[in-house]
């Protein structure tokens, strides 16, 4: 017999009944009336009447005109980077050697690790995010800190040891055997542990040498159930020095599939600037794109082009990139997807916008069975939106035509004060920091 509590949360409840890339965006949001939580899991979502009616003991909260949505899903950032985010001034190369690098050297300090891990799990909950994939340092004690602490909160998280043996500071490198050999100790500490995953992270090619790739590689093939996560085409130097590291690559993301890095599970971080061929074999292997808009306005990199990707057939997930992105926020990380999509002369639908900060990223993350989306069996990781929550937003939502134009307004001009509460595993958690 069930011990669990079930609790009926009334609202506006929002559901996707299909994907709005390949479907007429605004049919393919349903607003329901009632979402019935069994412990950690949705049972039913429905008219409160009937769910009221069929499970009669059941408390009840009644949010009123308040959202209830999937939890927000970040599917690229970088936790030890919570410090550093808004520094000024620099494009990717320097910006890691300035900012970057000197932070993540502290992340050898396990104390410092607990510390910035609860900091930076905090601001998730806060912005209603309550799974991420997150990049840690190439020290252990990084990544024990981060599962530990998202552990203790129930969260669904995903995080992997930066593995990193060239083109970094002393003290900031590990070496190919050792990143192997310390990544895999890692999967075997945390692998089982329900609600996490652990991602192979070789940062990017620059800093991994030939046998570094080789074994990140060997390891992920060794536990396919791993997620692997790294950057792709983020700006033009990048690149150029990638083809001068990999002269016989014919592109940038060959080097990562010579490696046995590409394929379903891969999350390839910002791949903005990809050729016919590239986008071509990210389809053909099955890896997803992590779209980074603050990031590639705020460290300069470029327009990533997610209607063309998503009409190739390529996945895509929202994420911040905290702490090249400039916000926790994934309001702001969906107006800066909005921003560059007018850039290109392509206005993404709103509903598509929300479909890539939840069900895209969590596809991405290979989790799309399980968070990202309202239905019977999936678990409660859930946010309540206010859409009165400041002067501006309640005089907009307020003559908001339908759902779209509301979450519309939401994404425009929310923060984290448009977050009521964010709900982790069944249990309210953002009262509580
Ligand atoms: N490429 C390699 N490392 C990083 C990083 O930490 N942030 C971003 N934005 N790009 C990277
Ligand atoms: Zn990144």
């Amino acid at each position: 017999m069930s011990t669990s509590q079930k609790t009926l949360l009334t609202g506006r409840i929002l559901r996707f009944g299909a994907d709005p890339f390949l479907s007429p965006p605004t049919e393919a949001i349903h607003v329901d009336e009632a979402i019935l939580l069994d412990g950690e899991l949705i049972v039913d979502i429905g008219s409160a009447a009937t769910l009221a009616d069929h499970h009669p003991e059941t408390a009840r909260i009644d949010f009123g005109n308040k959202i209830i949505t999937p939890g927000f899903v970040d599917c690229h950032n970088h936790y030890a980077q919570t410090g550093i985010i808004a520094s000024w001034g620099k494009r990717l190369i320097d910006w890691l050697n300035t900012y970057t690098f000197p932070e993540e050297m502290r992340f050898g300090d396990a104390a410092y690790a607990a510390e910035i891990s609860e900091r930076y799990l905090d601001l998730l909950i806060s912005n209603g995010i309550t799974s991420a994939a997150a990049f840690c340092t190439i020290h252990p004690e990084s990544v024990d800190a981060l599962f530990s602490a998202a552990e203790t909160r129930g969260m669904r998280m995903t995080a992997g040891k930066v593995m990193m043996d060239r083109n970094a500071p002393d003290g900031l490198r590990d070496t190919a055997q050792s990143g192997y050999d310390q990544s895999k100790a890692l999967i075997k500490s945390w692998a089982g542990h329900e609600r996490l995953t652990y991602a192979v992270t070789p940062r990017f090619a620059p800093t991994s040498t030939p046998e570094q790739l080789e074994a990140a590689g060997a390891l992920w093939s060794e536990h396919p159930d791993c997620a692997m996560q790294t950057h792709l085409s983020e700006q033009h130097e990048e690149i150029a020095w990638v083809k001068d590291l990999f002269p016989d690559d014919p592109d940038y993301l060959s080097v990562y599939e010579r490696y046995g890095l590409c394929g379903p599970g891969a999350i390839m971080g910002h791949s903005i600037h990809l050729t016919d061929r590239e986008i071509a074999a990210l389809r053909d292997t099955g890896a997803s794109v992590a779209h980074c808009p603050t990031s590639n306005a705020f460290i300069g990199s470029g327009m990533c082009d997610v209607t063309g990707l998503r009409a190739a057939g390529v996945p895509v997930g929202l994420a911040t990139d905290v702490g090249g992105g400039s916000s926790f926020s994934m309001f702001a990380t969906m107006r800066s997807a909005y921003k560059i999509g007018q850039l290109r002369g392509d206005a993404l639908h709103p509903a598509q916008l929300w479909w890539l900060a939840t069900a895209g990223s969590a596809a991405a993350m290979r989790h799309d069975d399980k968070i990202g989306r309202f239905a019977p069996g999936m678990e409660a990781d859930l946010i309540i939106l206010d859409p009165d929550a400041t002067p501006v937003l309640a005089q907009r939502t307020q003559r908001a035509e339908d759902i779209s134009d509301v979450l519309f307004a939401l994404m425009i001009l929310g923060d984290d004060r448009a977050i009521h509460q964010t709900w982790v595993n069944g249990k309210e958690m953002k009262g509580a920091i």
